[in-house]
């Protein structure tokens, strides 16, 4: 931190202490999290003395909370600024998500499985430590952008000169997110956690299988706001990526809130899974899930666990930007209770972003919509892994799956969504197989 940056933010610390704000003893630290229970309910934030991640959509972009975070965020882009390669430059996070988030090696490759939502976890949180060291403000939380109740890019990342302000988004301030991209309730209201958040990899299939959230919610934000965002090489350039995982990460609490820790896997193997980050000290430091799955261990908490409901009636299919047709090679309708999907077996990786509204239709049967997906390209390496395939599910309502078996000649048809400053996506994907099955 230069001298200047001490004078404001000793500014501004003044005014936080002033407010009786004070780190609880061990907050910060790592220690024993996994055995910490995560109560049914959130305790009031002001009772458990955590720093509280806020709605940045809920704040006014002169806000001190606001004003605090494009200061800190402005201090990290100044050391890239003046060395690119400093470990605790805004550039050189942005390089520490790339590496793992574009991999084209599974083992490297945190998306599409279990390591998503807790290697984002762990990065967000040294993301925050290295805001917290670069204000010299311990209490600081990270502001995460909640787009199922604020579908506009919120005011705080807009303007010139703004540290928060990204030139590559393809929406403006006055772009609203479309109804049906919002599905992160779906994916809340899957009681599976590898549905919901991952699955192993390897799995059954022998591809890379992503959950729920990721699939949908999740790349369906980064690839509407296009640009940078829209890349998993350059998404941790773009400030409305931390503020959207944020959210994401907020999700997975709300899920694990409602369902308590015992729903999460105690397989050895995800427990024991490690990530390396360069941390504020500008050190390497080594994280394990098991220490990862209780925010308040990592010493924040969020203010609640509201979300958006979708407003509008399902989309209707609409072929007139083109679309995919691909019959339901076999259909596994009833039988052990399992939740019924339709499963996208061995698909290749597209080059570009590919995001389709997905509607079932056969004899008898008007096309009846789905579910919503996005799949993100993954540029690094040749991308000889991944090409080898990655599977996509869509959970089928119960009313669905018992008329399917009175339909003949079902097939699925992927819509792509028009979305602004891009061509419509035609051919894109090319999936190997498609069944109606059990959940993975
Ligand atoms: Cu590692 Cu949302 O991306």
């Amino acid at each position: 931190m230069t001298e200047s940056d001490t004078t404001r933010v000793d500014l501004r610390r003044r005014r936080l202490l002033a407010a009786g704000l004070a780190l609880p003893a061990g907050a910060a630290g790592l220690g024993g999290a996994a055995a910490i229970g995560y109560a049914a309910a959130p305790a009031s934030p002001v009772a458990s003395g955590l720093p509280v991640r806020r709605s940045i959509g809920a704040l006014a972009p002169d806000s001190d909370e606001v004003r605090l975070y494009r200061e800190g965020l402005g201090i990290l882009r100044a050391r890239s600024e003046r060395n690119p390669a400093d470990p605790t430059g805004f550039g050189q996070l942005a390089v520490q998500h790339a590496l793992f988030c574009s991999s084209a090696t599974p083992d490297l490759q945190v998306h599409w499985g279990w390591d998503f939502l807790t290697w984002h976890r762990a990065f967000l949180w040294i993301y925050e430590r290295h805001l917290r060291a670069a204000l010299g403000e311990p209490r600081f939380a990270l502001p995460y952008w909640d787009a199922t109740r604020h579908r506009r890019i919120p005011a705080a990342y807009w303007g010139e000169g703004n540290p928060l302000n990204d030139s590559t988004r393809l929406q403006g301030p006055d772009d609203e997110l479309p109804d049906d991209l919002l599905n992160a309730r779906q994916a809340l209201a899957v009681d599976d956690f590898h549905a919901f958040g991952g699955y192993p990899y390897p799995n059954p299939t022998g591809e890379m299988v992503e959950g729920n959230l990721e699939q949908g919610f999740h790349n369906n934000v980064h690839n509407w706001i296009g640009g940078n965002m829209a890349s998993f090489a350059l998404a941790g350039f773009e400030p409305l990526f931390p503020a959207h995982h944020n959210n994401v990460d907020r999700l997975w609490a709300a899920w694990v809130a409602r369902r308590g820790t015992d729903a999460l896997p105690t397989d050895p193997a995800w427990l024991s899974r490690r990530y390396q980050f360069v941390n504020e000290h500008a050190k390497l430091e080594s994280v394990q899930v098991r220490d990862l799955l209780d925010p308040r261990a990592l010493g924040y908490q969020f203010d609640d666990f509201e979300f958006g409901a979708r407003r509008e009636p399902d989309p209707v299919l609409d072929e007139s930007a083109g679309g995919i047709r691909v019959p339901v090679e076999g259909m596994v309708l009833s039988g052990n209770g399992r939740a019924k999907v339709l499963r996208f077996e061995r698909n290749a990786v597209p080059v570009h972003p590919y995001c389709a509204r997905v509607f079932l239709r056969g004899e008898g049967l008007e096309a009846t919509y789905v579910g919503t997906f996005t799949i993100l390209p993954v540029q690094q390496g040749g991308r000889a892994a991944l090409d080898a395939g990655v599977t996509m599910q869509l959970a089928l309502p119960d009313a669905l799956v018992e008329r399917l078996g009175t339909v003949a000649g079902v097939e699925a048809v992927l819509a792509p969504v028009p979305l602004k400053g891009r061509a419509i996506p035609t051919a894109l994907v090319r999936p190997g197989r498609v069944v109606i099955s059990d959940v993975l």
